[in-house]
């Protein structure tokens, strides 16, 4: 048996609307975009939804609406993919690395205060694999630095993973106290355009920035009254970016939007398979989930001692495995370039020893679960 560590759902009705998306003429920005941010904001329950052609424009656009400048410092954990830490350096600013809990792998929200300095700016908590981070003791971190300093900490919330997620009943994207949240369509994303990315928020003027900058810094206020009388003239306002999404993309993500319970439903029930099967296994750590949060079970990490040859094994039983993250920190251009110290992230290099993610999607039928979990027991021991 043949299993890949990601086959993204696809049916004949993403395939019809995208169809009829060509035949429409729309080939790039147009009224499935449109329609598409409507019903993500619908789906969040936000105020605002702009469409990019990614989660790292997304990031990318927000840190520029919060007005990150040279020198800043941005708090981001350092295990995350590189794509977090990339758009802090855009602004020659400084990605600055906190090590991660050893049980969720997320940020660890006890040793944010140390790492704050009179130039940090914005704190970019990532939820990995889907899991929500501590989302109320950041906004406690940052409400006393506030009320102490009058500093103010703007928070990014990096969602690439969290579609659907919820941190104590409320969805990711919708809390209130984030100023912008970055989702990604990326392919092996648990909702995908192939490229794709969301930026949430319930303040218009952040909305407003980053729809201006999606497109080149064109005022969409000129260009609409100007248009109206069939004009050429438009108005560049900011060094904006080329970002925007298309309505090919549009088109799949409204399909893949209104599955996002029933796949999720189908992700849960494979994780649970798995922890029913593994629990109890003195050689296999299962992922932890706090009670007051949701995952959308985007990834499955087990740690286990020789992760490495146990990749390989299943590998050569026909069984792809991935692993999430290799931290930031040991990038070499990250590492030479910040002088990050192994040392300073030792649950991170730990857990990154041991981590490896096991395929969790949709379509996986339940005789290739039982593949899976047969030769993971196998290949571990009991
Ligand atoms: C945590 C995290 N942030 C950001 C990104 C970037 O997403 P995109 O590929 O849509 O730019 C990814 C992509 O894998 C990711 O895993």
């Amino acid at each position: 048996m043949q299993i890949p560590f990601h086959k993204t759902h696809t049916s004949q009705e993403e395939i019809e609307a995208v169809v009829e998306a060509i035949k429409s003429g729309w080939l790039t920005m147009g009224p499935k975009v449109v329609e598409f941010e409507e019903k993500f904001k619908e789906y969040i329950g936000c105020q605002e939804a702009v469409c990019l052609n990614s989660a790292t424009a997304a990031l990318h656009l927000a840190l520029k609406a919060i007005g990150l400048q040279r020198g800043d410092e941005v708090i981001l954990p350092t295990n995350t993919f590189v794509a977090t830490a990339e758009v802090v350096t855009y602004f020659d600013a400084v990605p600055v690395l906190c090590d991660i809990e050893e049980d969720t792998h997320n940020i660890d929200v006890s040793k944010i205060e140390a790492l704050i300095t009179e130039k940090t700016k914005a704190i970019i908590p990532v939820h990995f694999g889907g899991q929500p981070c501590d989302m109320d003791e950041i906004y406690e971190i940052v409400s006393n630095l506030q009320k102490t300093k009058s500093q103010k900490l703007y928070i990014i919330e990096d969602a690439a993973h969290a579609i659907p997620s919820y941190y104590k009943g409320v969805k990711i994207g919708n809390l209130a106290r984030t100023d912008i949240t970055c989702f990604s369509f990326y392919a092996t994303k648990t909702l995908s355009t192939g490229e794709g990315g969301m930026a949430t928020t319930n303040n218009s003027d952040y909305a407003k920035n980053i729809r201006v900058n999606r497109l080149h810094g064109i005022d969409r206020d000129a260009w609409d009254r100007y248009s109206a009388k069939g004009s050429w003239y438009y108005e560049i306002v900011d060094n904006g970016n080329k970002y925007n999404s298309t309505d090919i993309n549009a088109a799949l993500g409204l399909v893949q939007l209104k599955k996002q319970e029933e796949l999720r439903e189908k992700r849960t029930k494979i994780a649970q398979k798995y922890i029913e099967a593994f629990s109890g296994n003195r050689n296999i750590e299962l992922p932890v989930i706090k009670e007051d949060r949701e995952t959308s079970w985007h990834l499955f990490v087990i740690k286990v001692e020789n992760r490495d040859s146990v990749i390989e094994e299943l590998k050569s039983r026909g069984i792809s495995c991935s692993v999430h993250f290799i931290p930031v920190h040991k990038h070499p251009y990250y590492k030479e370039k910040y002088g990050y110290i192994d040392s300073d992230y030792p649950v991170a290099n730990t857990v990154f020893g041991k981590s490896l993610s096991l395929p969790i999607y949709p379509d996986l039928s339940d005789e290739e679960i039982e593949y899976i979990i047969q030769n993971v027991i196998e290949v571990v021991g009991i």
